[in-house]
Parts: structure tokens; sequence; C-alpha cells
């Protein structure tokens, strides 16, 4: 395997990233090294020209942008803020979730009299969000935590990510309107693909058949 060849797969960091790695795995694109216990952050499988690494959610896709990795694993959330130039190429169908709007139990959206005020830090999609709806907002740029924010009356409303919806019920709130549905992506550098295409193909038609299992 020559070192062009090799392929770097930016992964996230924590339970999803975990999920996607054995995905690769399965798919025949294992690195037996990753599952060892370690502080090493790069993890290489020379004789499969694989090399893989943990890196932040929201910076994978700066890696890939970038070329430091040629494939990674980013939430939908993730490339609609950020707008990467990259190539999007397959939703995973893992990570699931949904971007909400979620305020205090029993709050009154309609009421229009003052500018509302929405915390989150996803401040691009609440700006495409309520613009779409017309309404004025002011926006409170925070950096996790968010369901704090309505609870100190901080803001009105939030804009965030809900799973399971166990943080909104257990501080008192609920969504009021639910904005996308979010999954994770299988993402590629752009020139990668031209370079590298063969391979990286091969990883694209492996790991669609395992998400078409998960249908
Ligand atoms: C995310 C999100 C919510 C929580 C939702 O937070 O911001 O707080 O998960 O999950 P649930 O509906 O299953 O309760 P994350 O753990 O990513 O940390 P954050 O506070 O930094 O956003």
């Amino acid at each position: 395997m020559t070192e062009s060849s090799t392929l770097t797969v930016a992964l996230p960091k924590g339970r999803l990233g975990e999920q996607v790695y054995d995905m690769f795995e399965r798919g025949g694109f294992p690195c037996p090294a990753i599952r060892e216990e370690n502080r090493r952050l790069i993890f290489e499988n020379a004789e499969e020209g694989m090399r893989y690494f943990w890196a932040k959610p929201s910076d994978v896709a700066i890696y890939v942008e970038r070329g430091a990795a040629d494939l990674g694993v980013a939430g939908k959330d993730i490339l609609l803020e950020y707008a990467p130039d990259i190539y999007e190429m397959l939703d995973l169908k893992v990570g699931k979730c949904r971007m909400a709007v979620a305020a205090m139990r029993g709050f009154d959206r309609e009421d229009r009299r003052r500018t509302l005020r929405v915390a989150t830090k996803f401040e691009n999609i609440a700006r495409r969000y309520y613009a779409s709806l017309g309404r004025d907002i002011d926006i409170i740029h925070l950096n996790g935590s968010i369901e704090i924010a309505p609870i100190l009356d901080l803001s009105d409303v939030i804009v965030d990510i809900v799973e399971t919806g166990t943080t909104l019920k257990e501080n008192n709130l609920e969504v009021v309107e639910t904005i996308l549905p979010v999954s994770a992506r299988l993402i590629v550098n752009k020139a990668a693909y031209e370079f590298k295409r063969a391979r990286i193909d091969r990883v694209l038609q492996a790991l669609t058949e395992i998400t078409e299992e998960k249908k």
C-alpha cells in the first residue's frame, strides 16, 4: 500500500464515533490499534492503508475540508451550521436526533410583543429558521448547556439538539417546534475524491451496504 493511497478518517469523539468505527471495521477497513487503551491520538493499520483519529465533532469537518483527513463523519447539524466545502456522500443512519426549538413548559410562542431571545450554539441554523418565519430574534450565542438559558431568563427559547428529550424533561422544558431531523453523514474531501476515488468508492460501497441493513 503506497502512502498516497492511505485513507485518513476523522471520527467524532464519543459514543457516535465508536458506533461509526464499528461500521468501518465491519465494512472491511479495520484498525485494531484503535481498541487499545492508551492516550494516542492517531491510529494506523499500514497493511490496510487506513488511518483513523478522533476529533471534536465540530472539528471533523474542518479536517476534511482542508484535506488533513480524506474522510470524516459529521452530524447534519454541523454541516448545516458551518457549511464546509466538502462532499456529503452518505447518511449513515446513526446518531439520529433532531434540531428543535424548546422553551419552559407553558411558554406562549404566539406572543410577538417583543423580539424573541434565542440561545443557541447553532446560530446560522437559528437565524435561517426564524428568517423563514419572518420573525425578529436576538441571538445569544452559548457554547454548551444551552438549557440553562431559559431557566435563568437569559433567553425565551433555545435552538438545540434533542435526542431522547431527557435533558428538557428534567429541566421543566419542552419542544415547541422541530426544525429538522439530524443524523451522521459521511463526508469526503473534494481533492481526495479526485485522487483516491477508487479507494473512497470502496469505503462508500461497504458503508452503503451496512446502512441499508439498518432500514
Ligand atoms: C446535547 C444537547 C442537549 C442534549 C440532548 O448536549 O445539547 O443538551 O445533548 O440530549 P437528550 O435529549 O438525550 O437529553 P451535549 O451532551 O452534546 O452537550 P452540550 O451541553 O455541550 O451541548
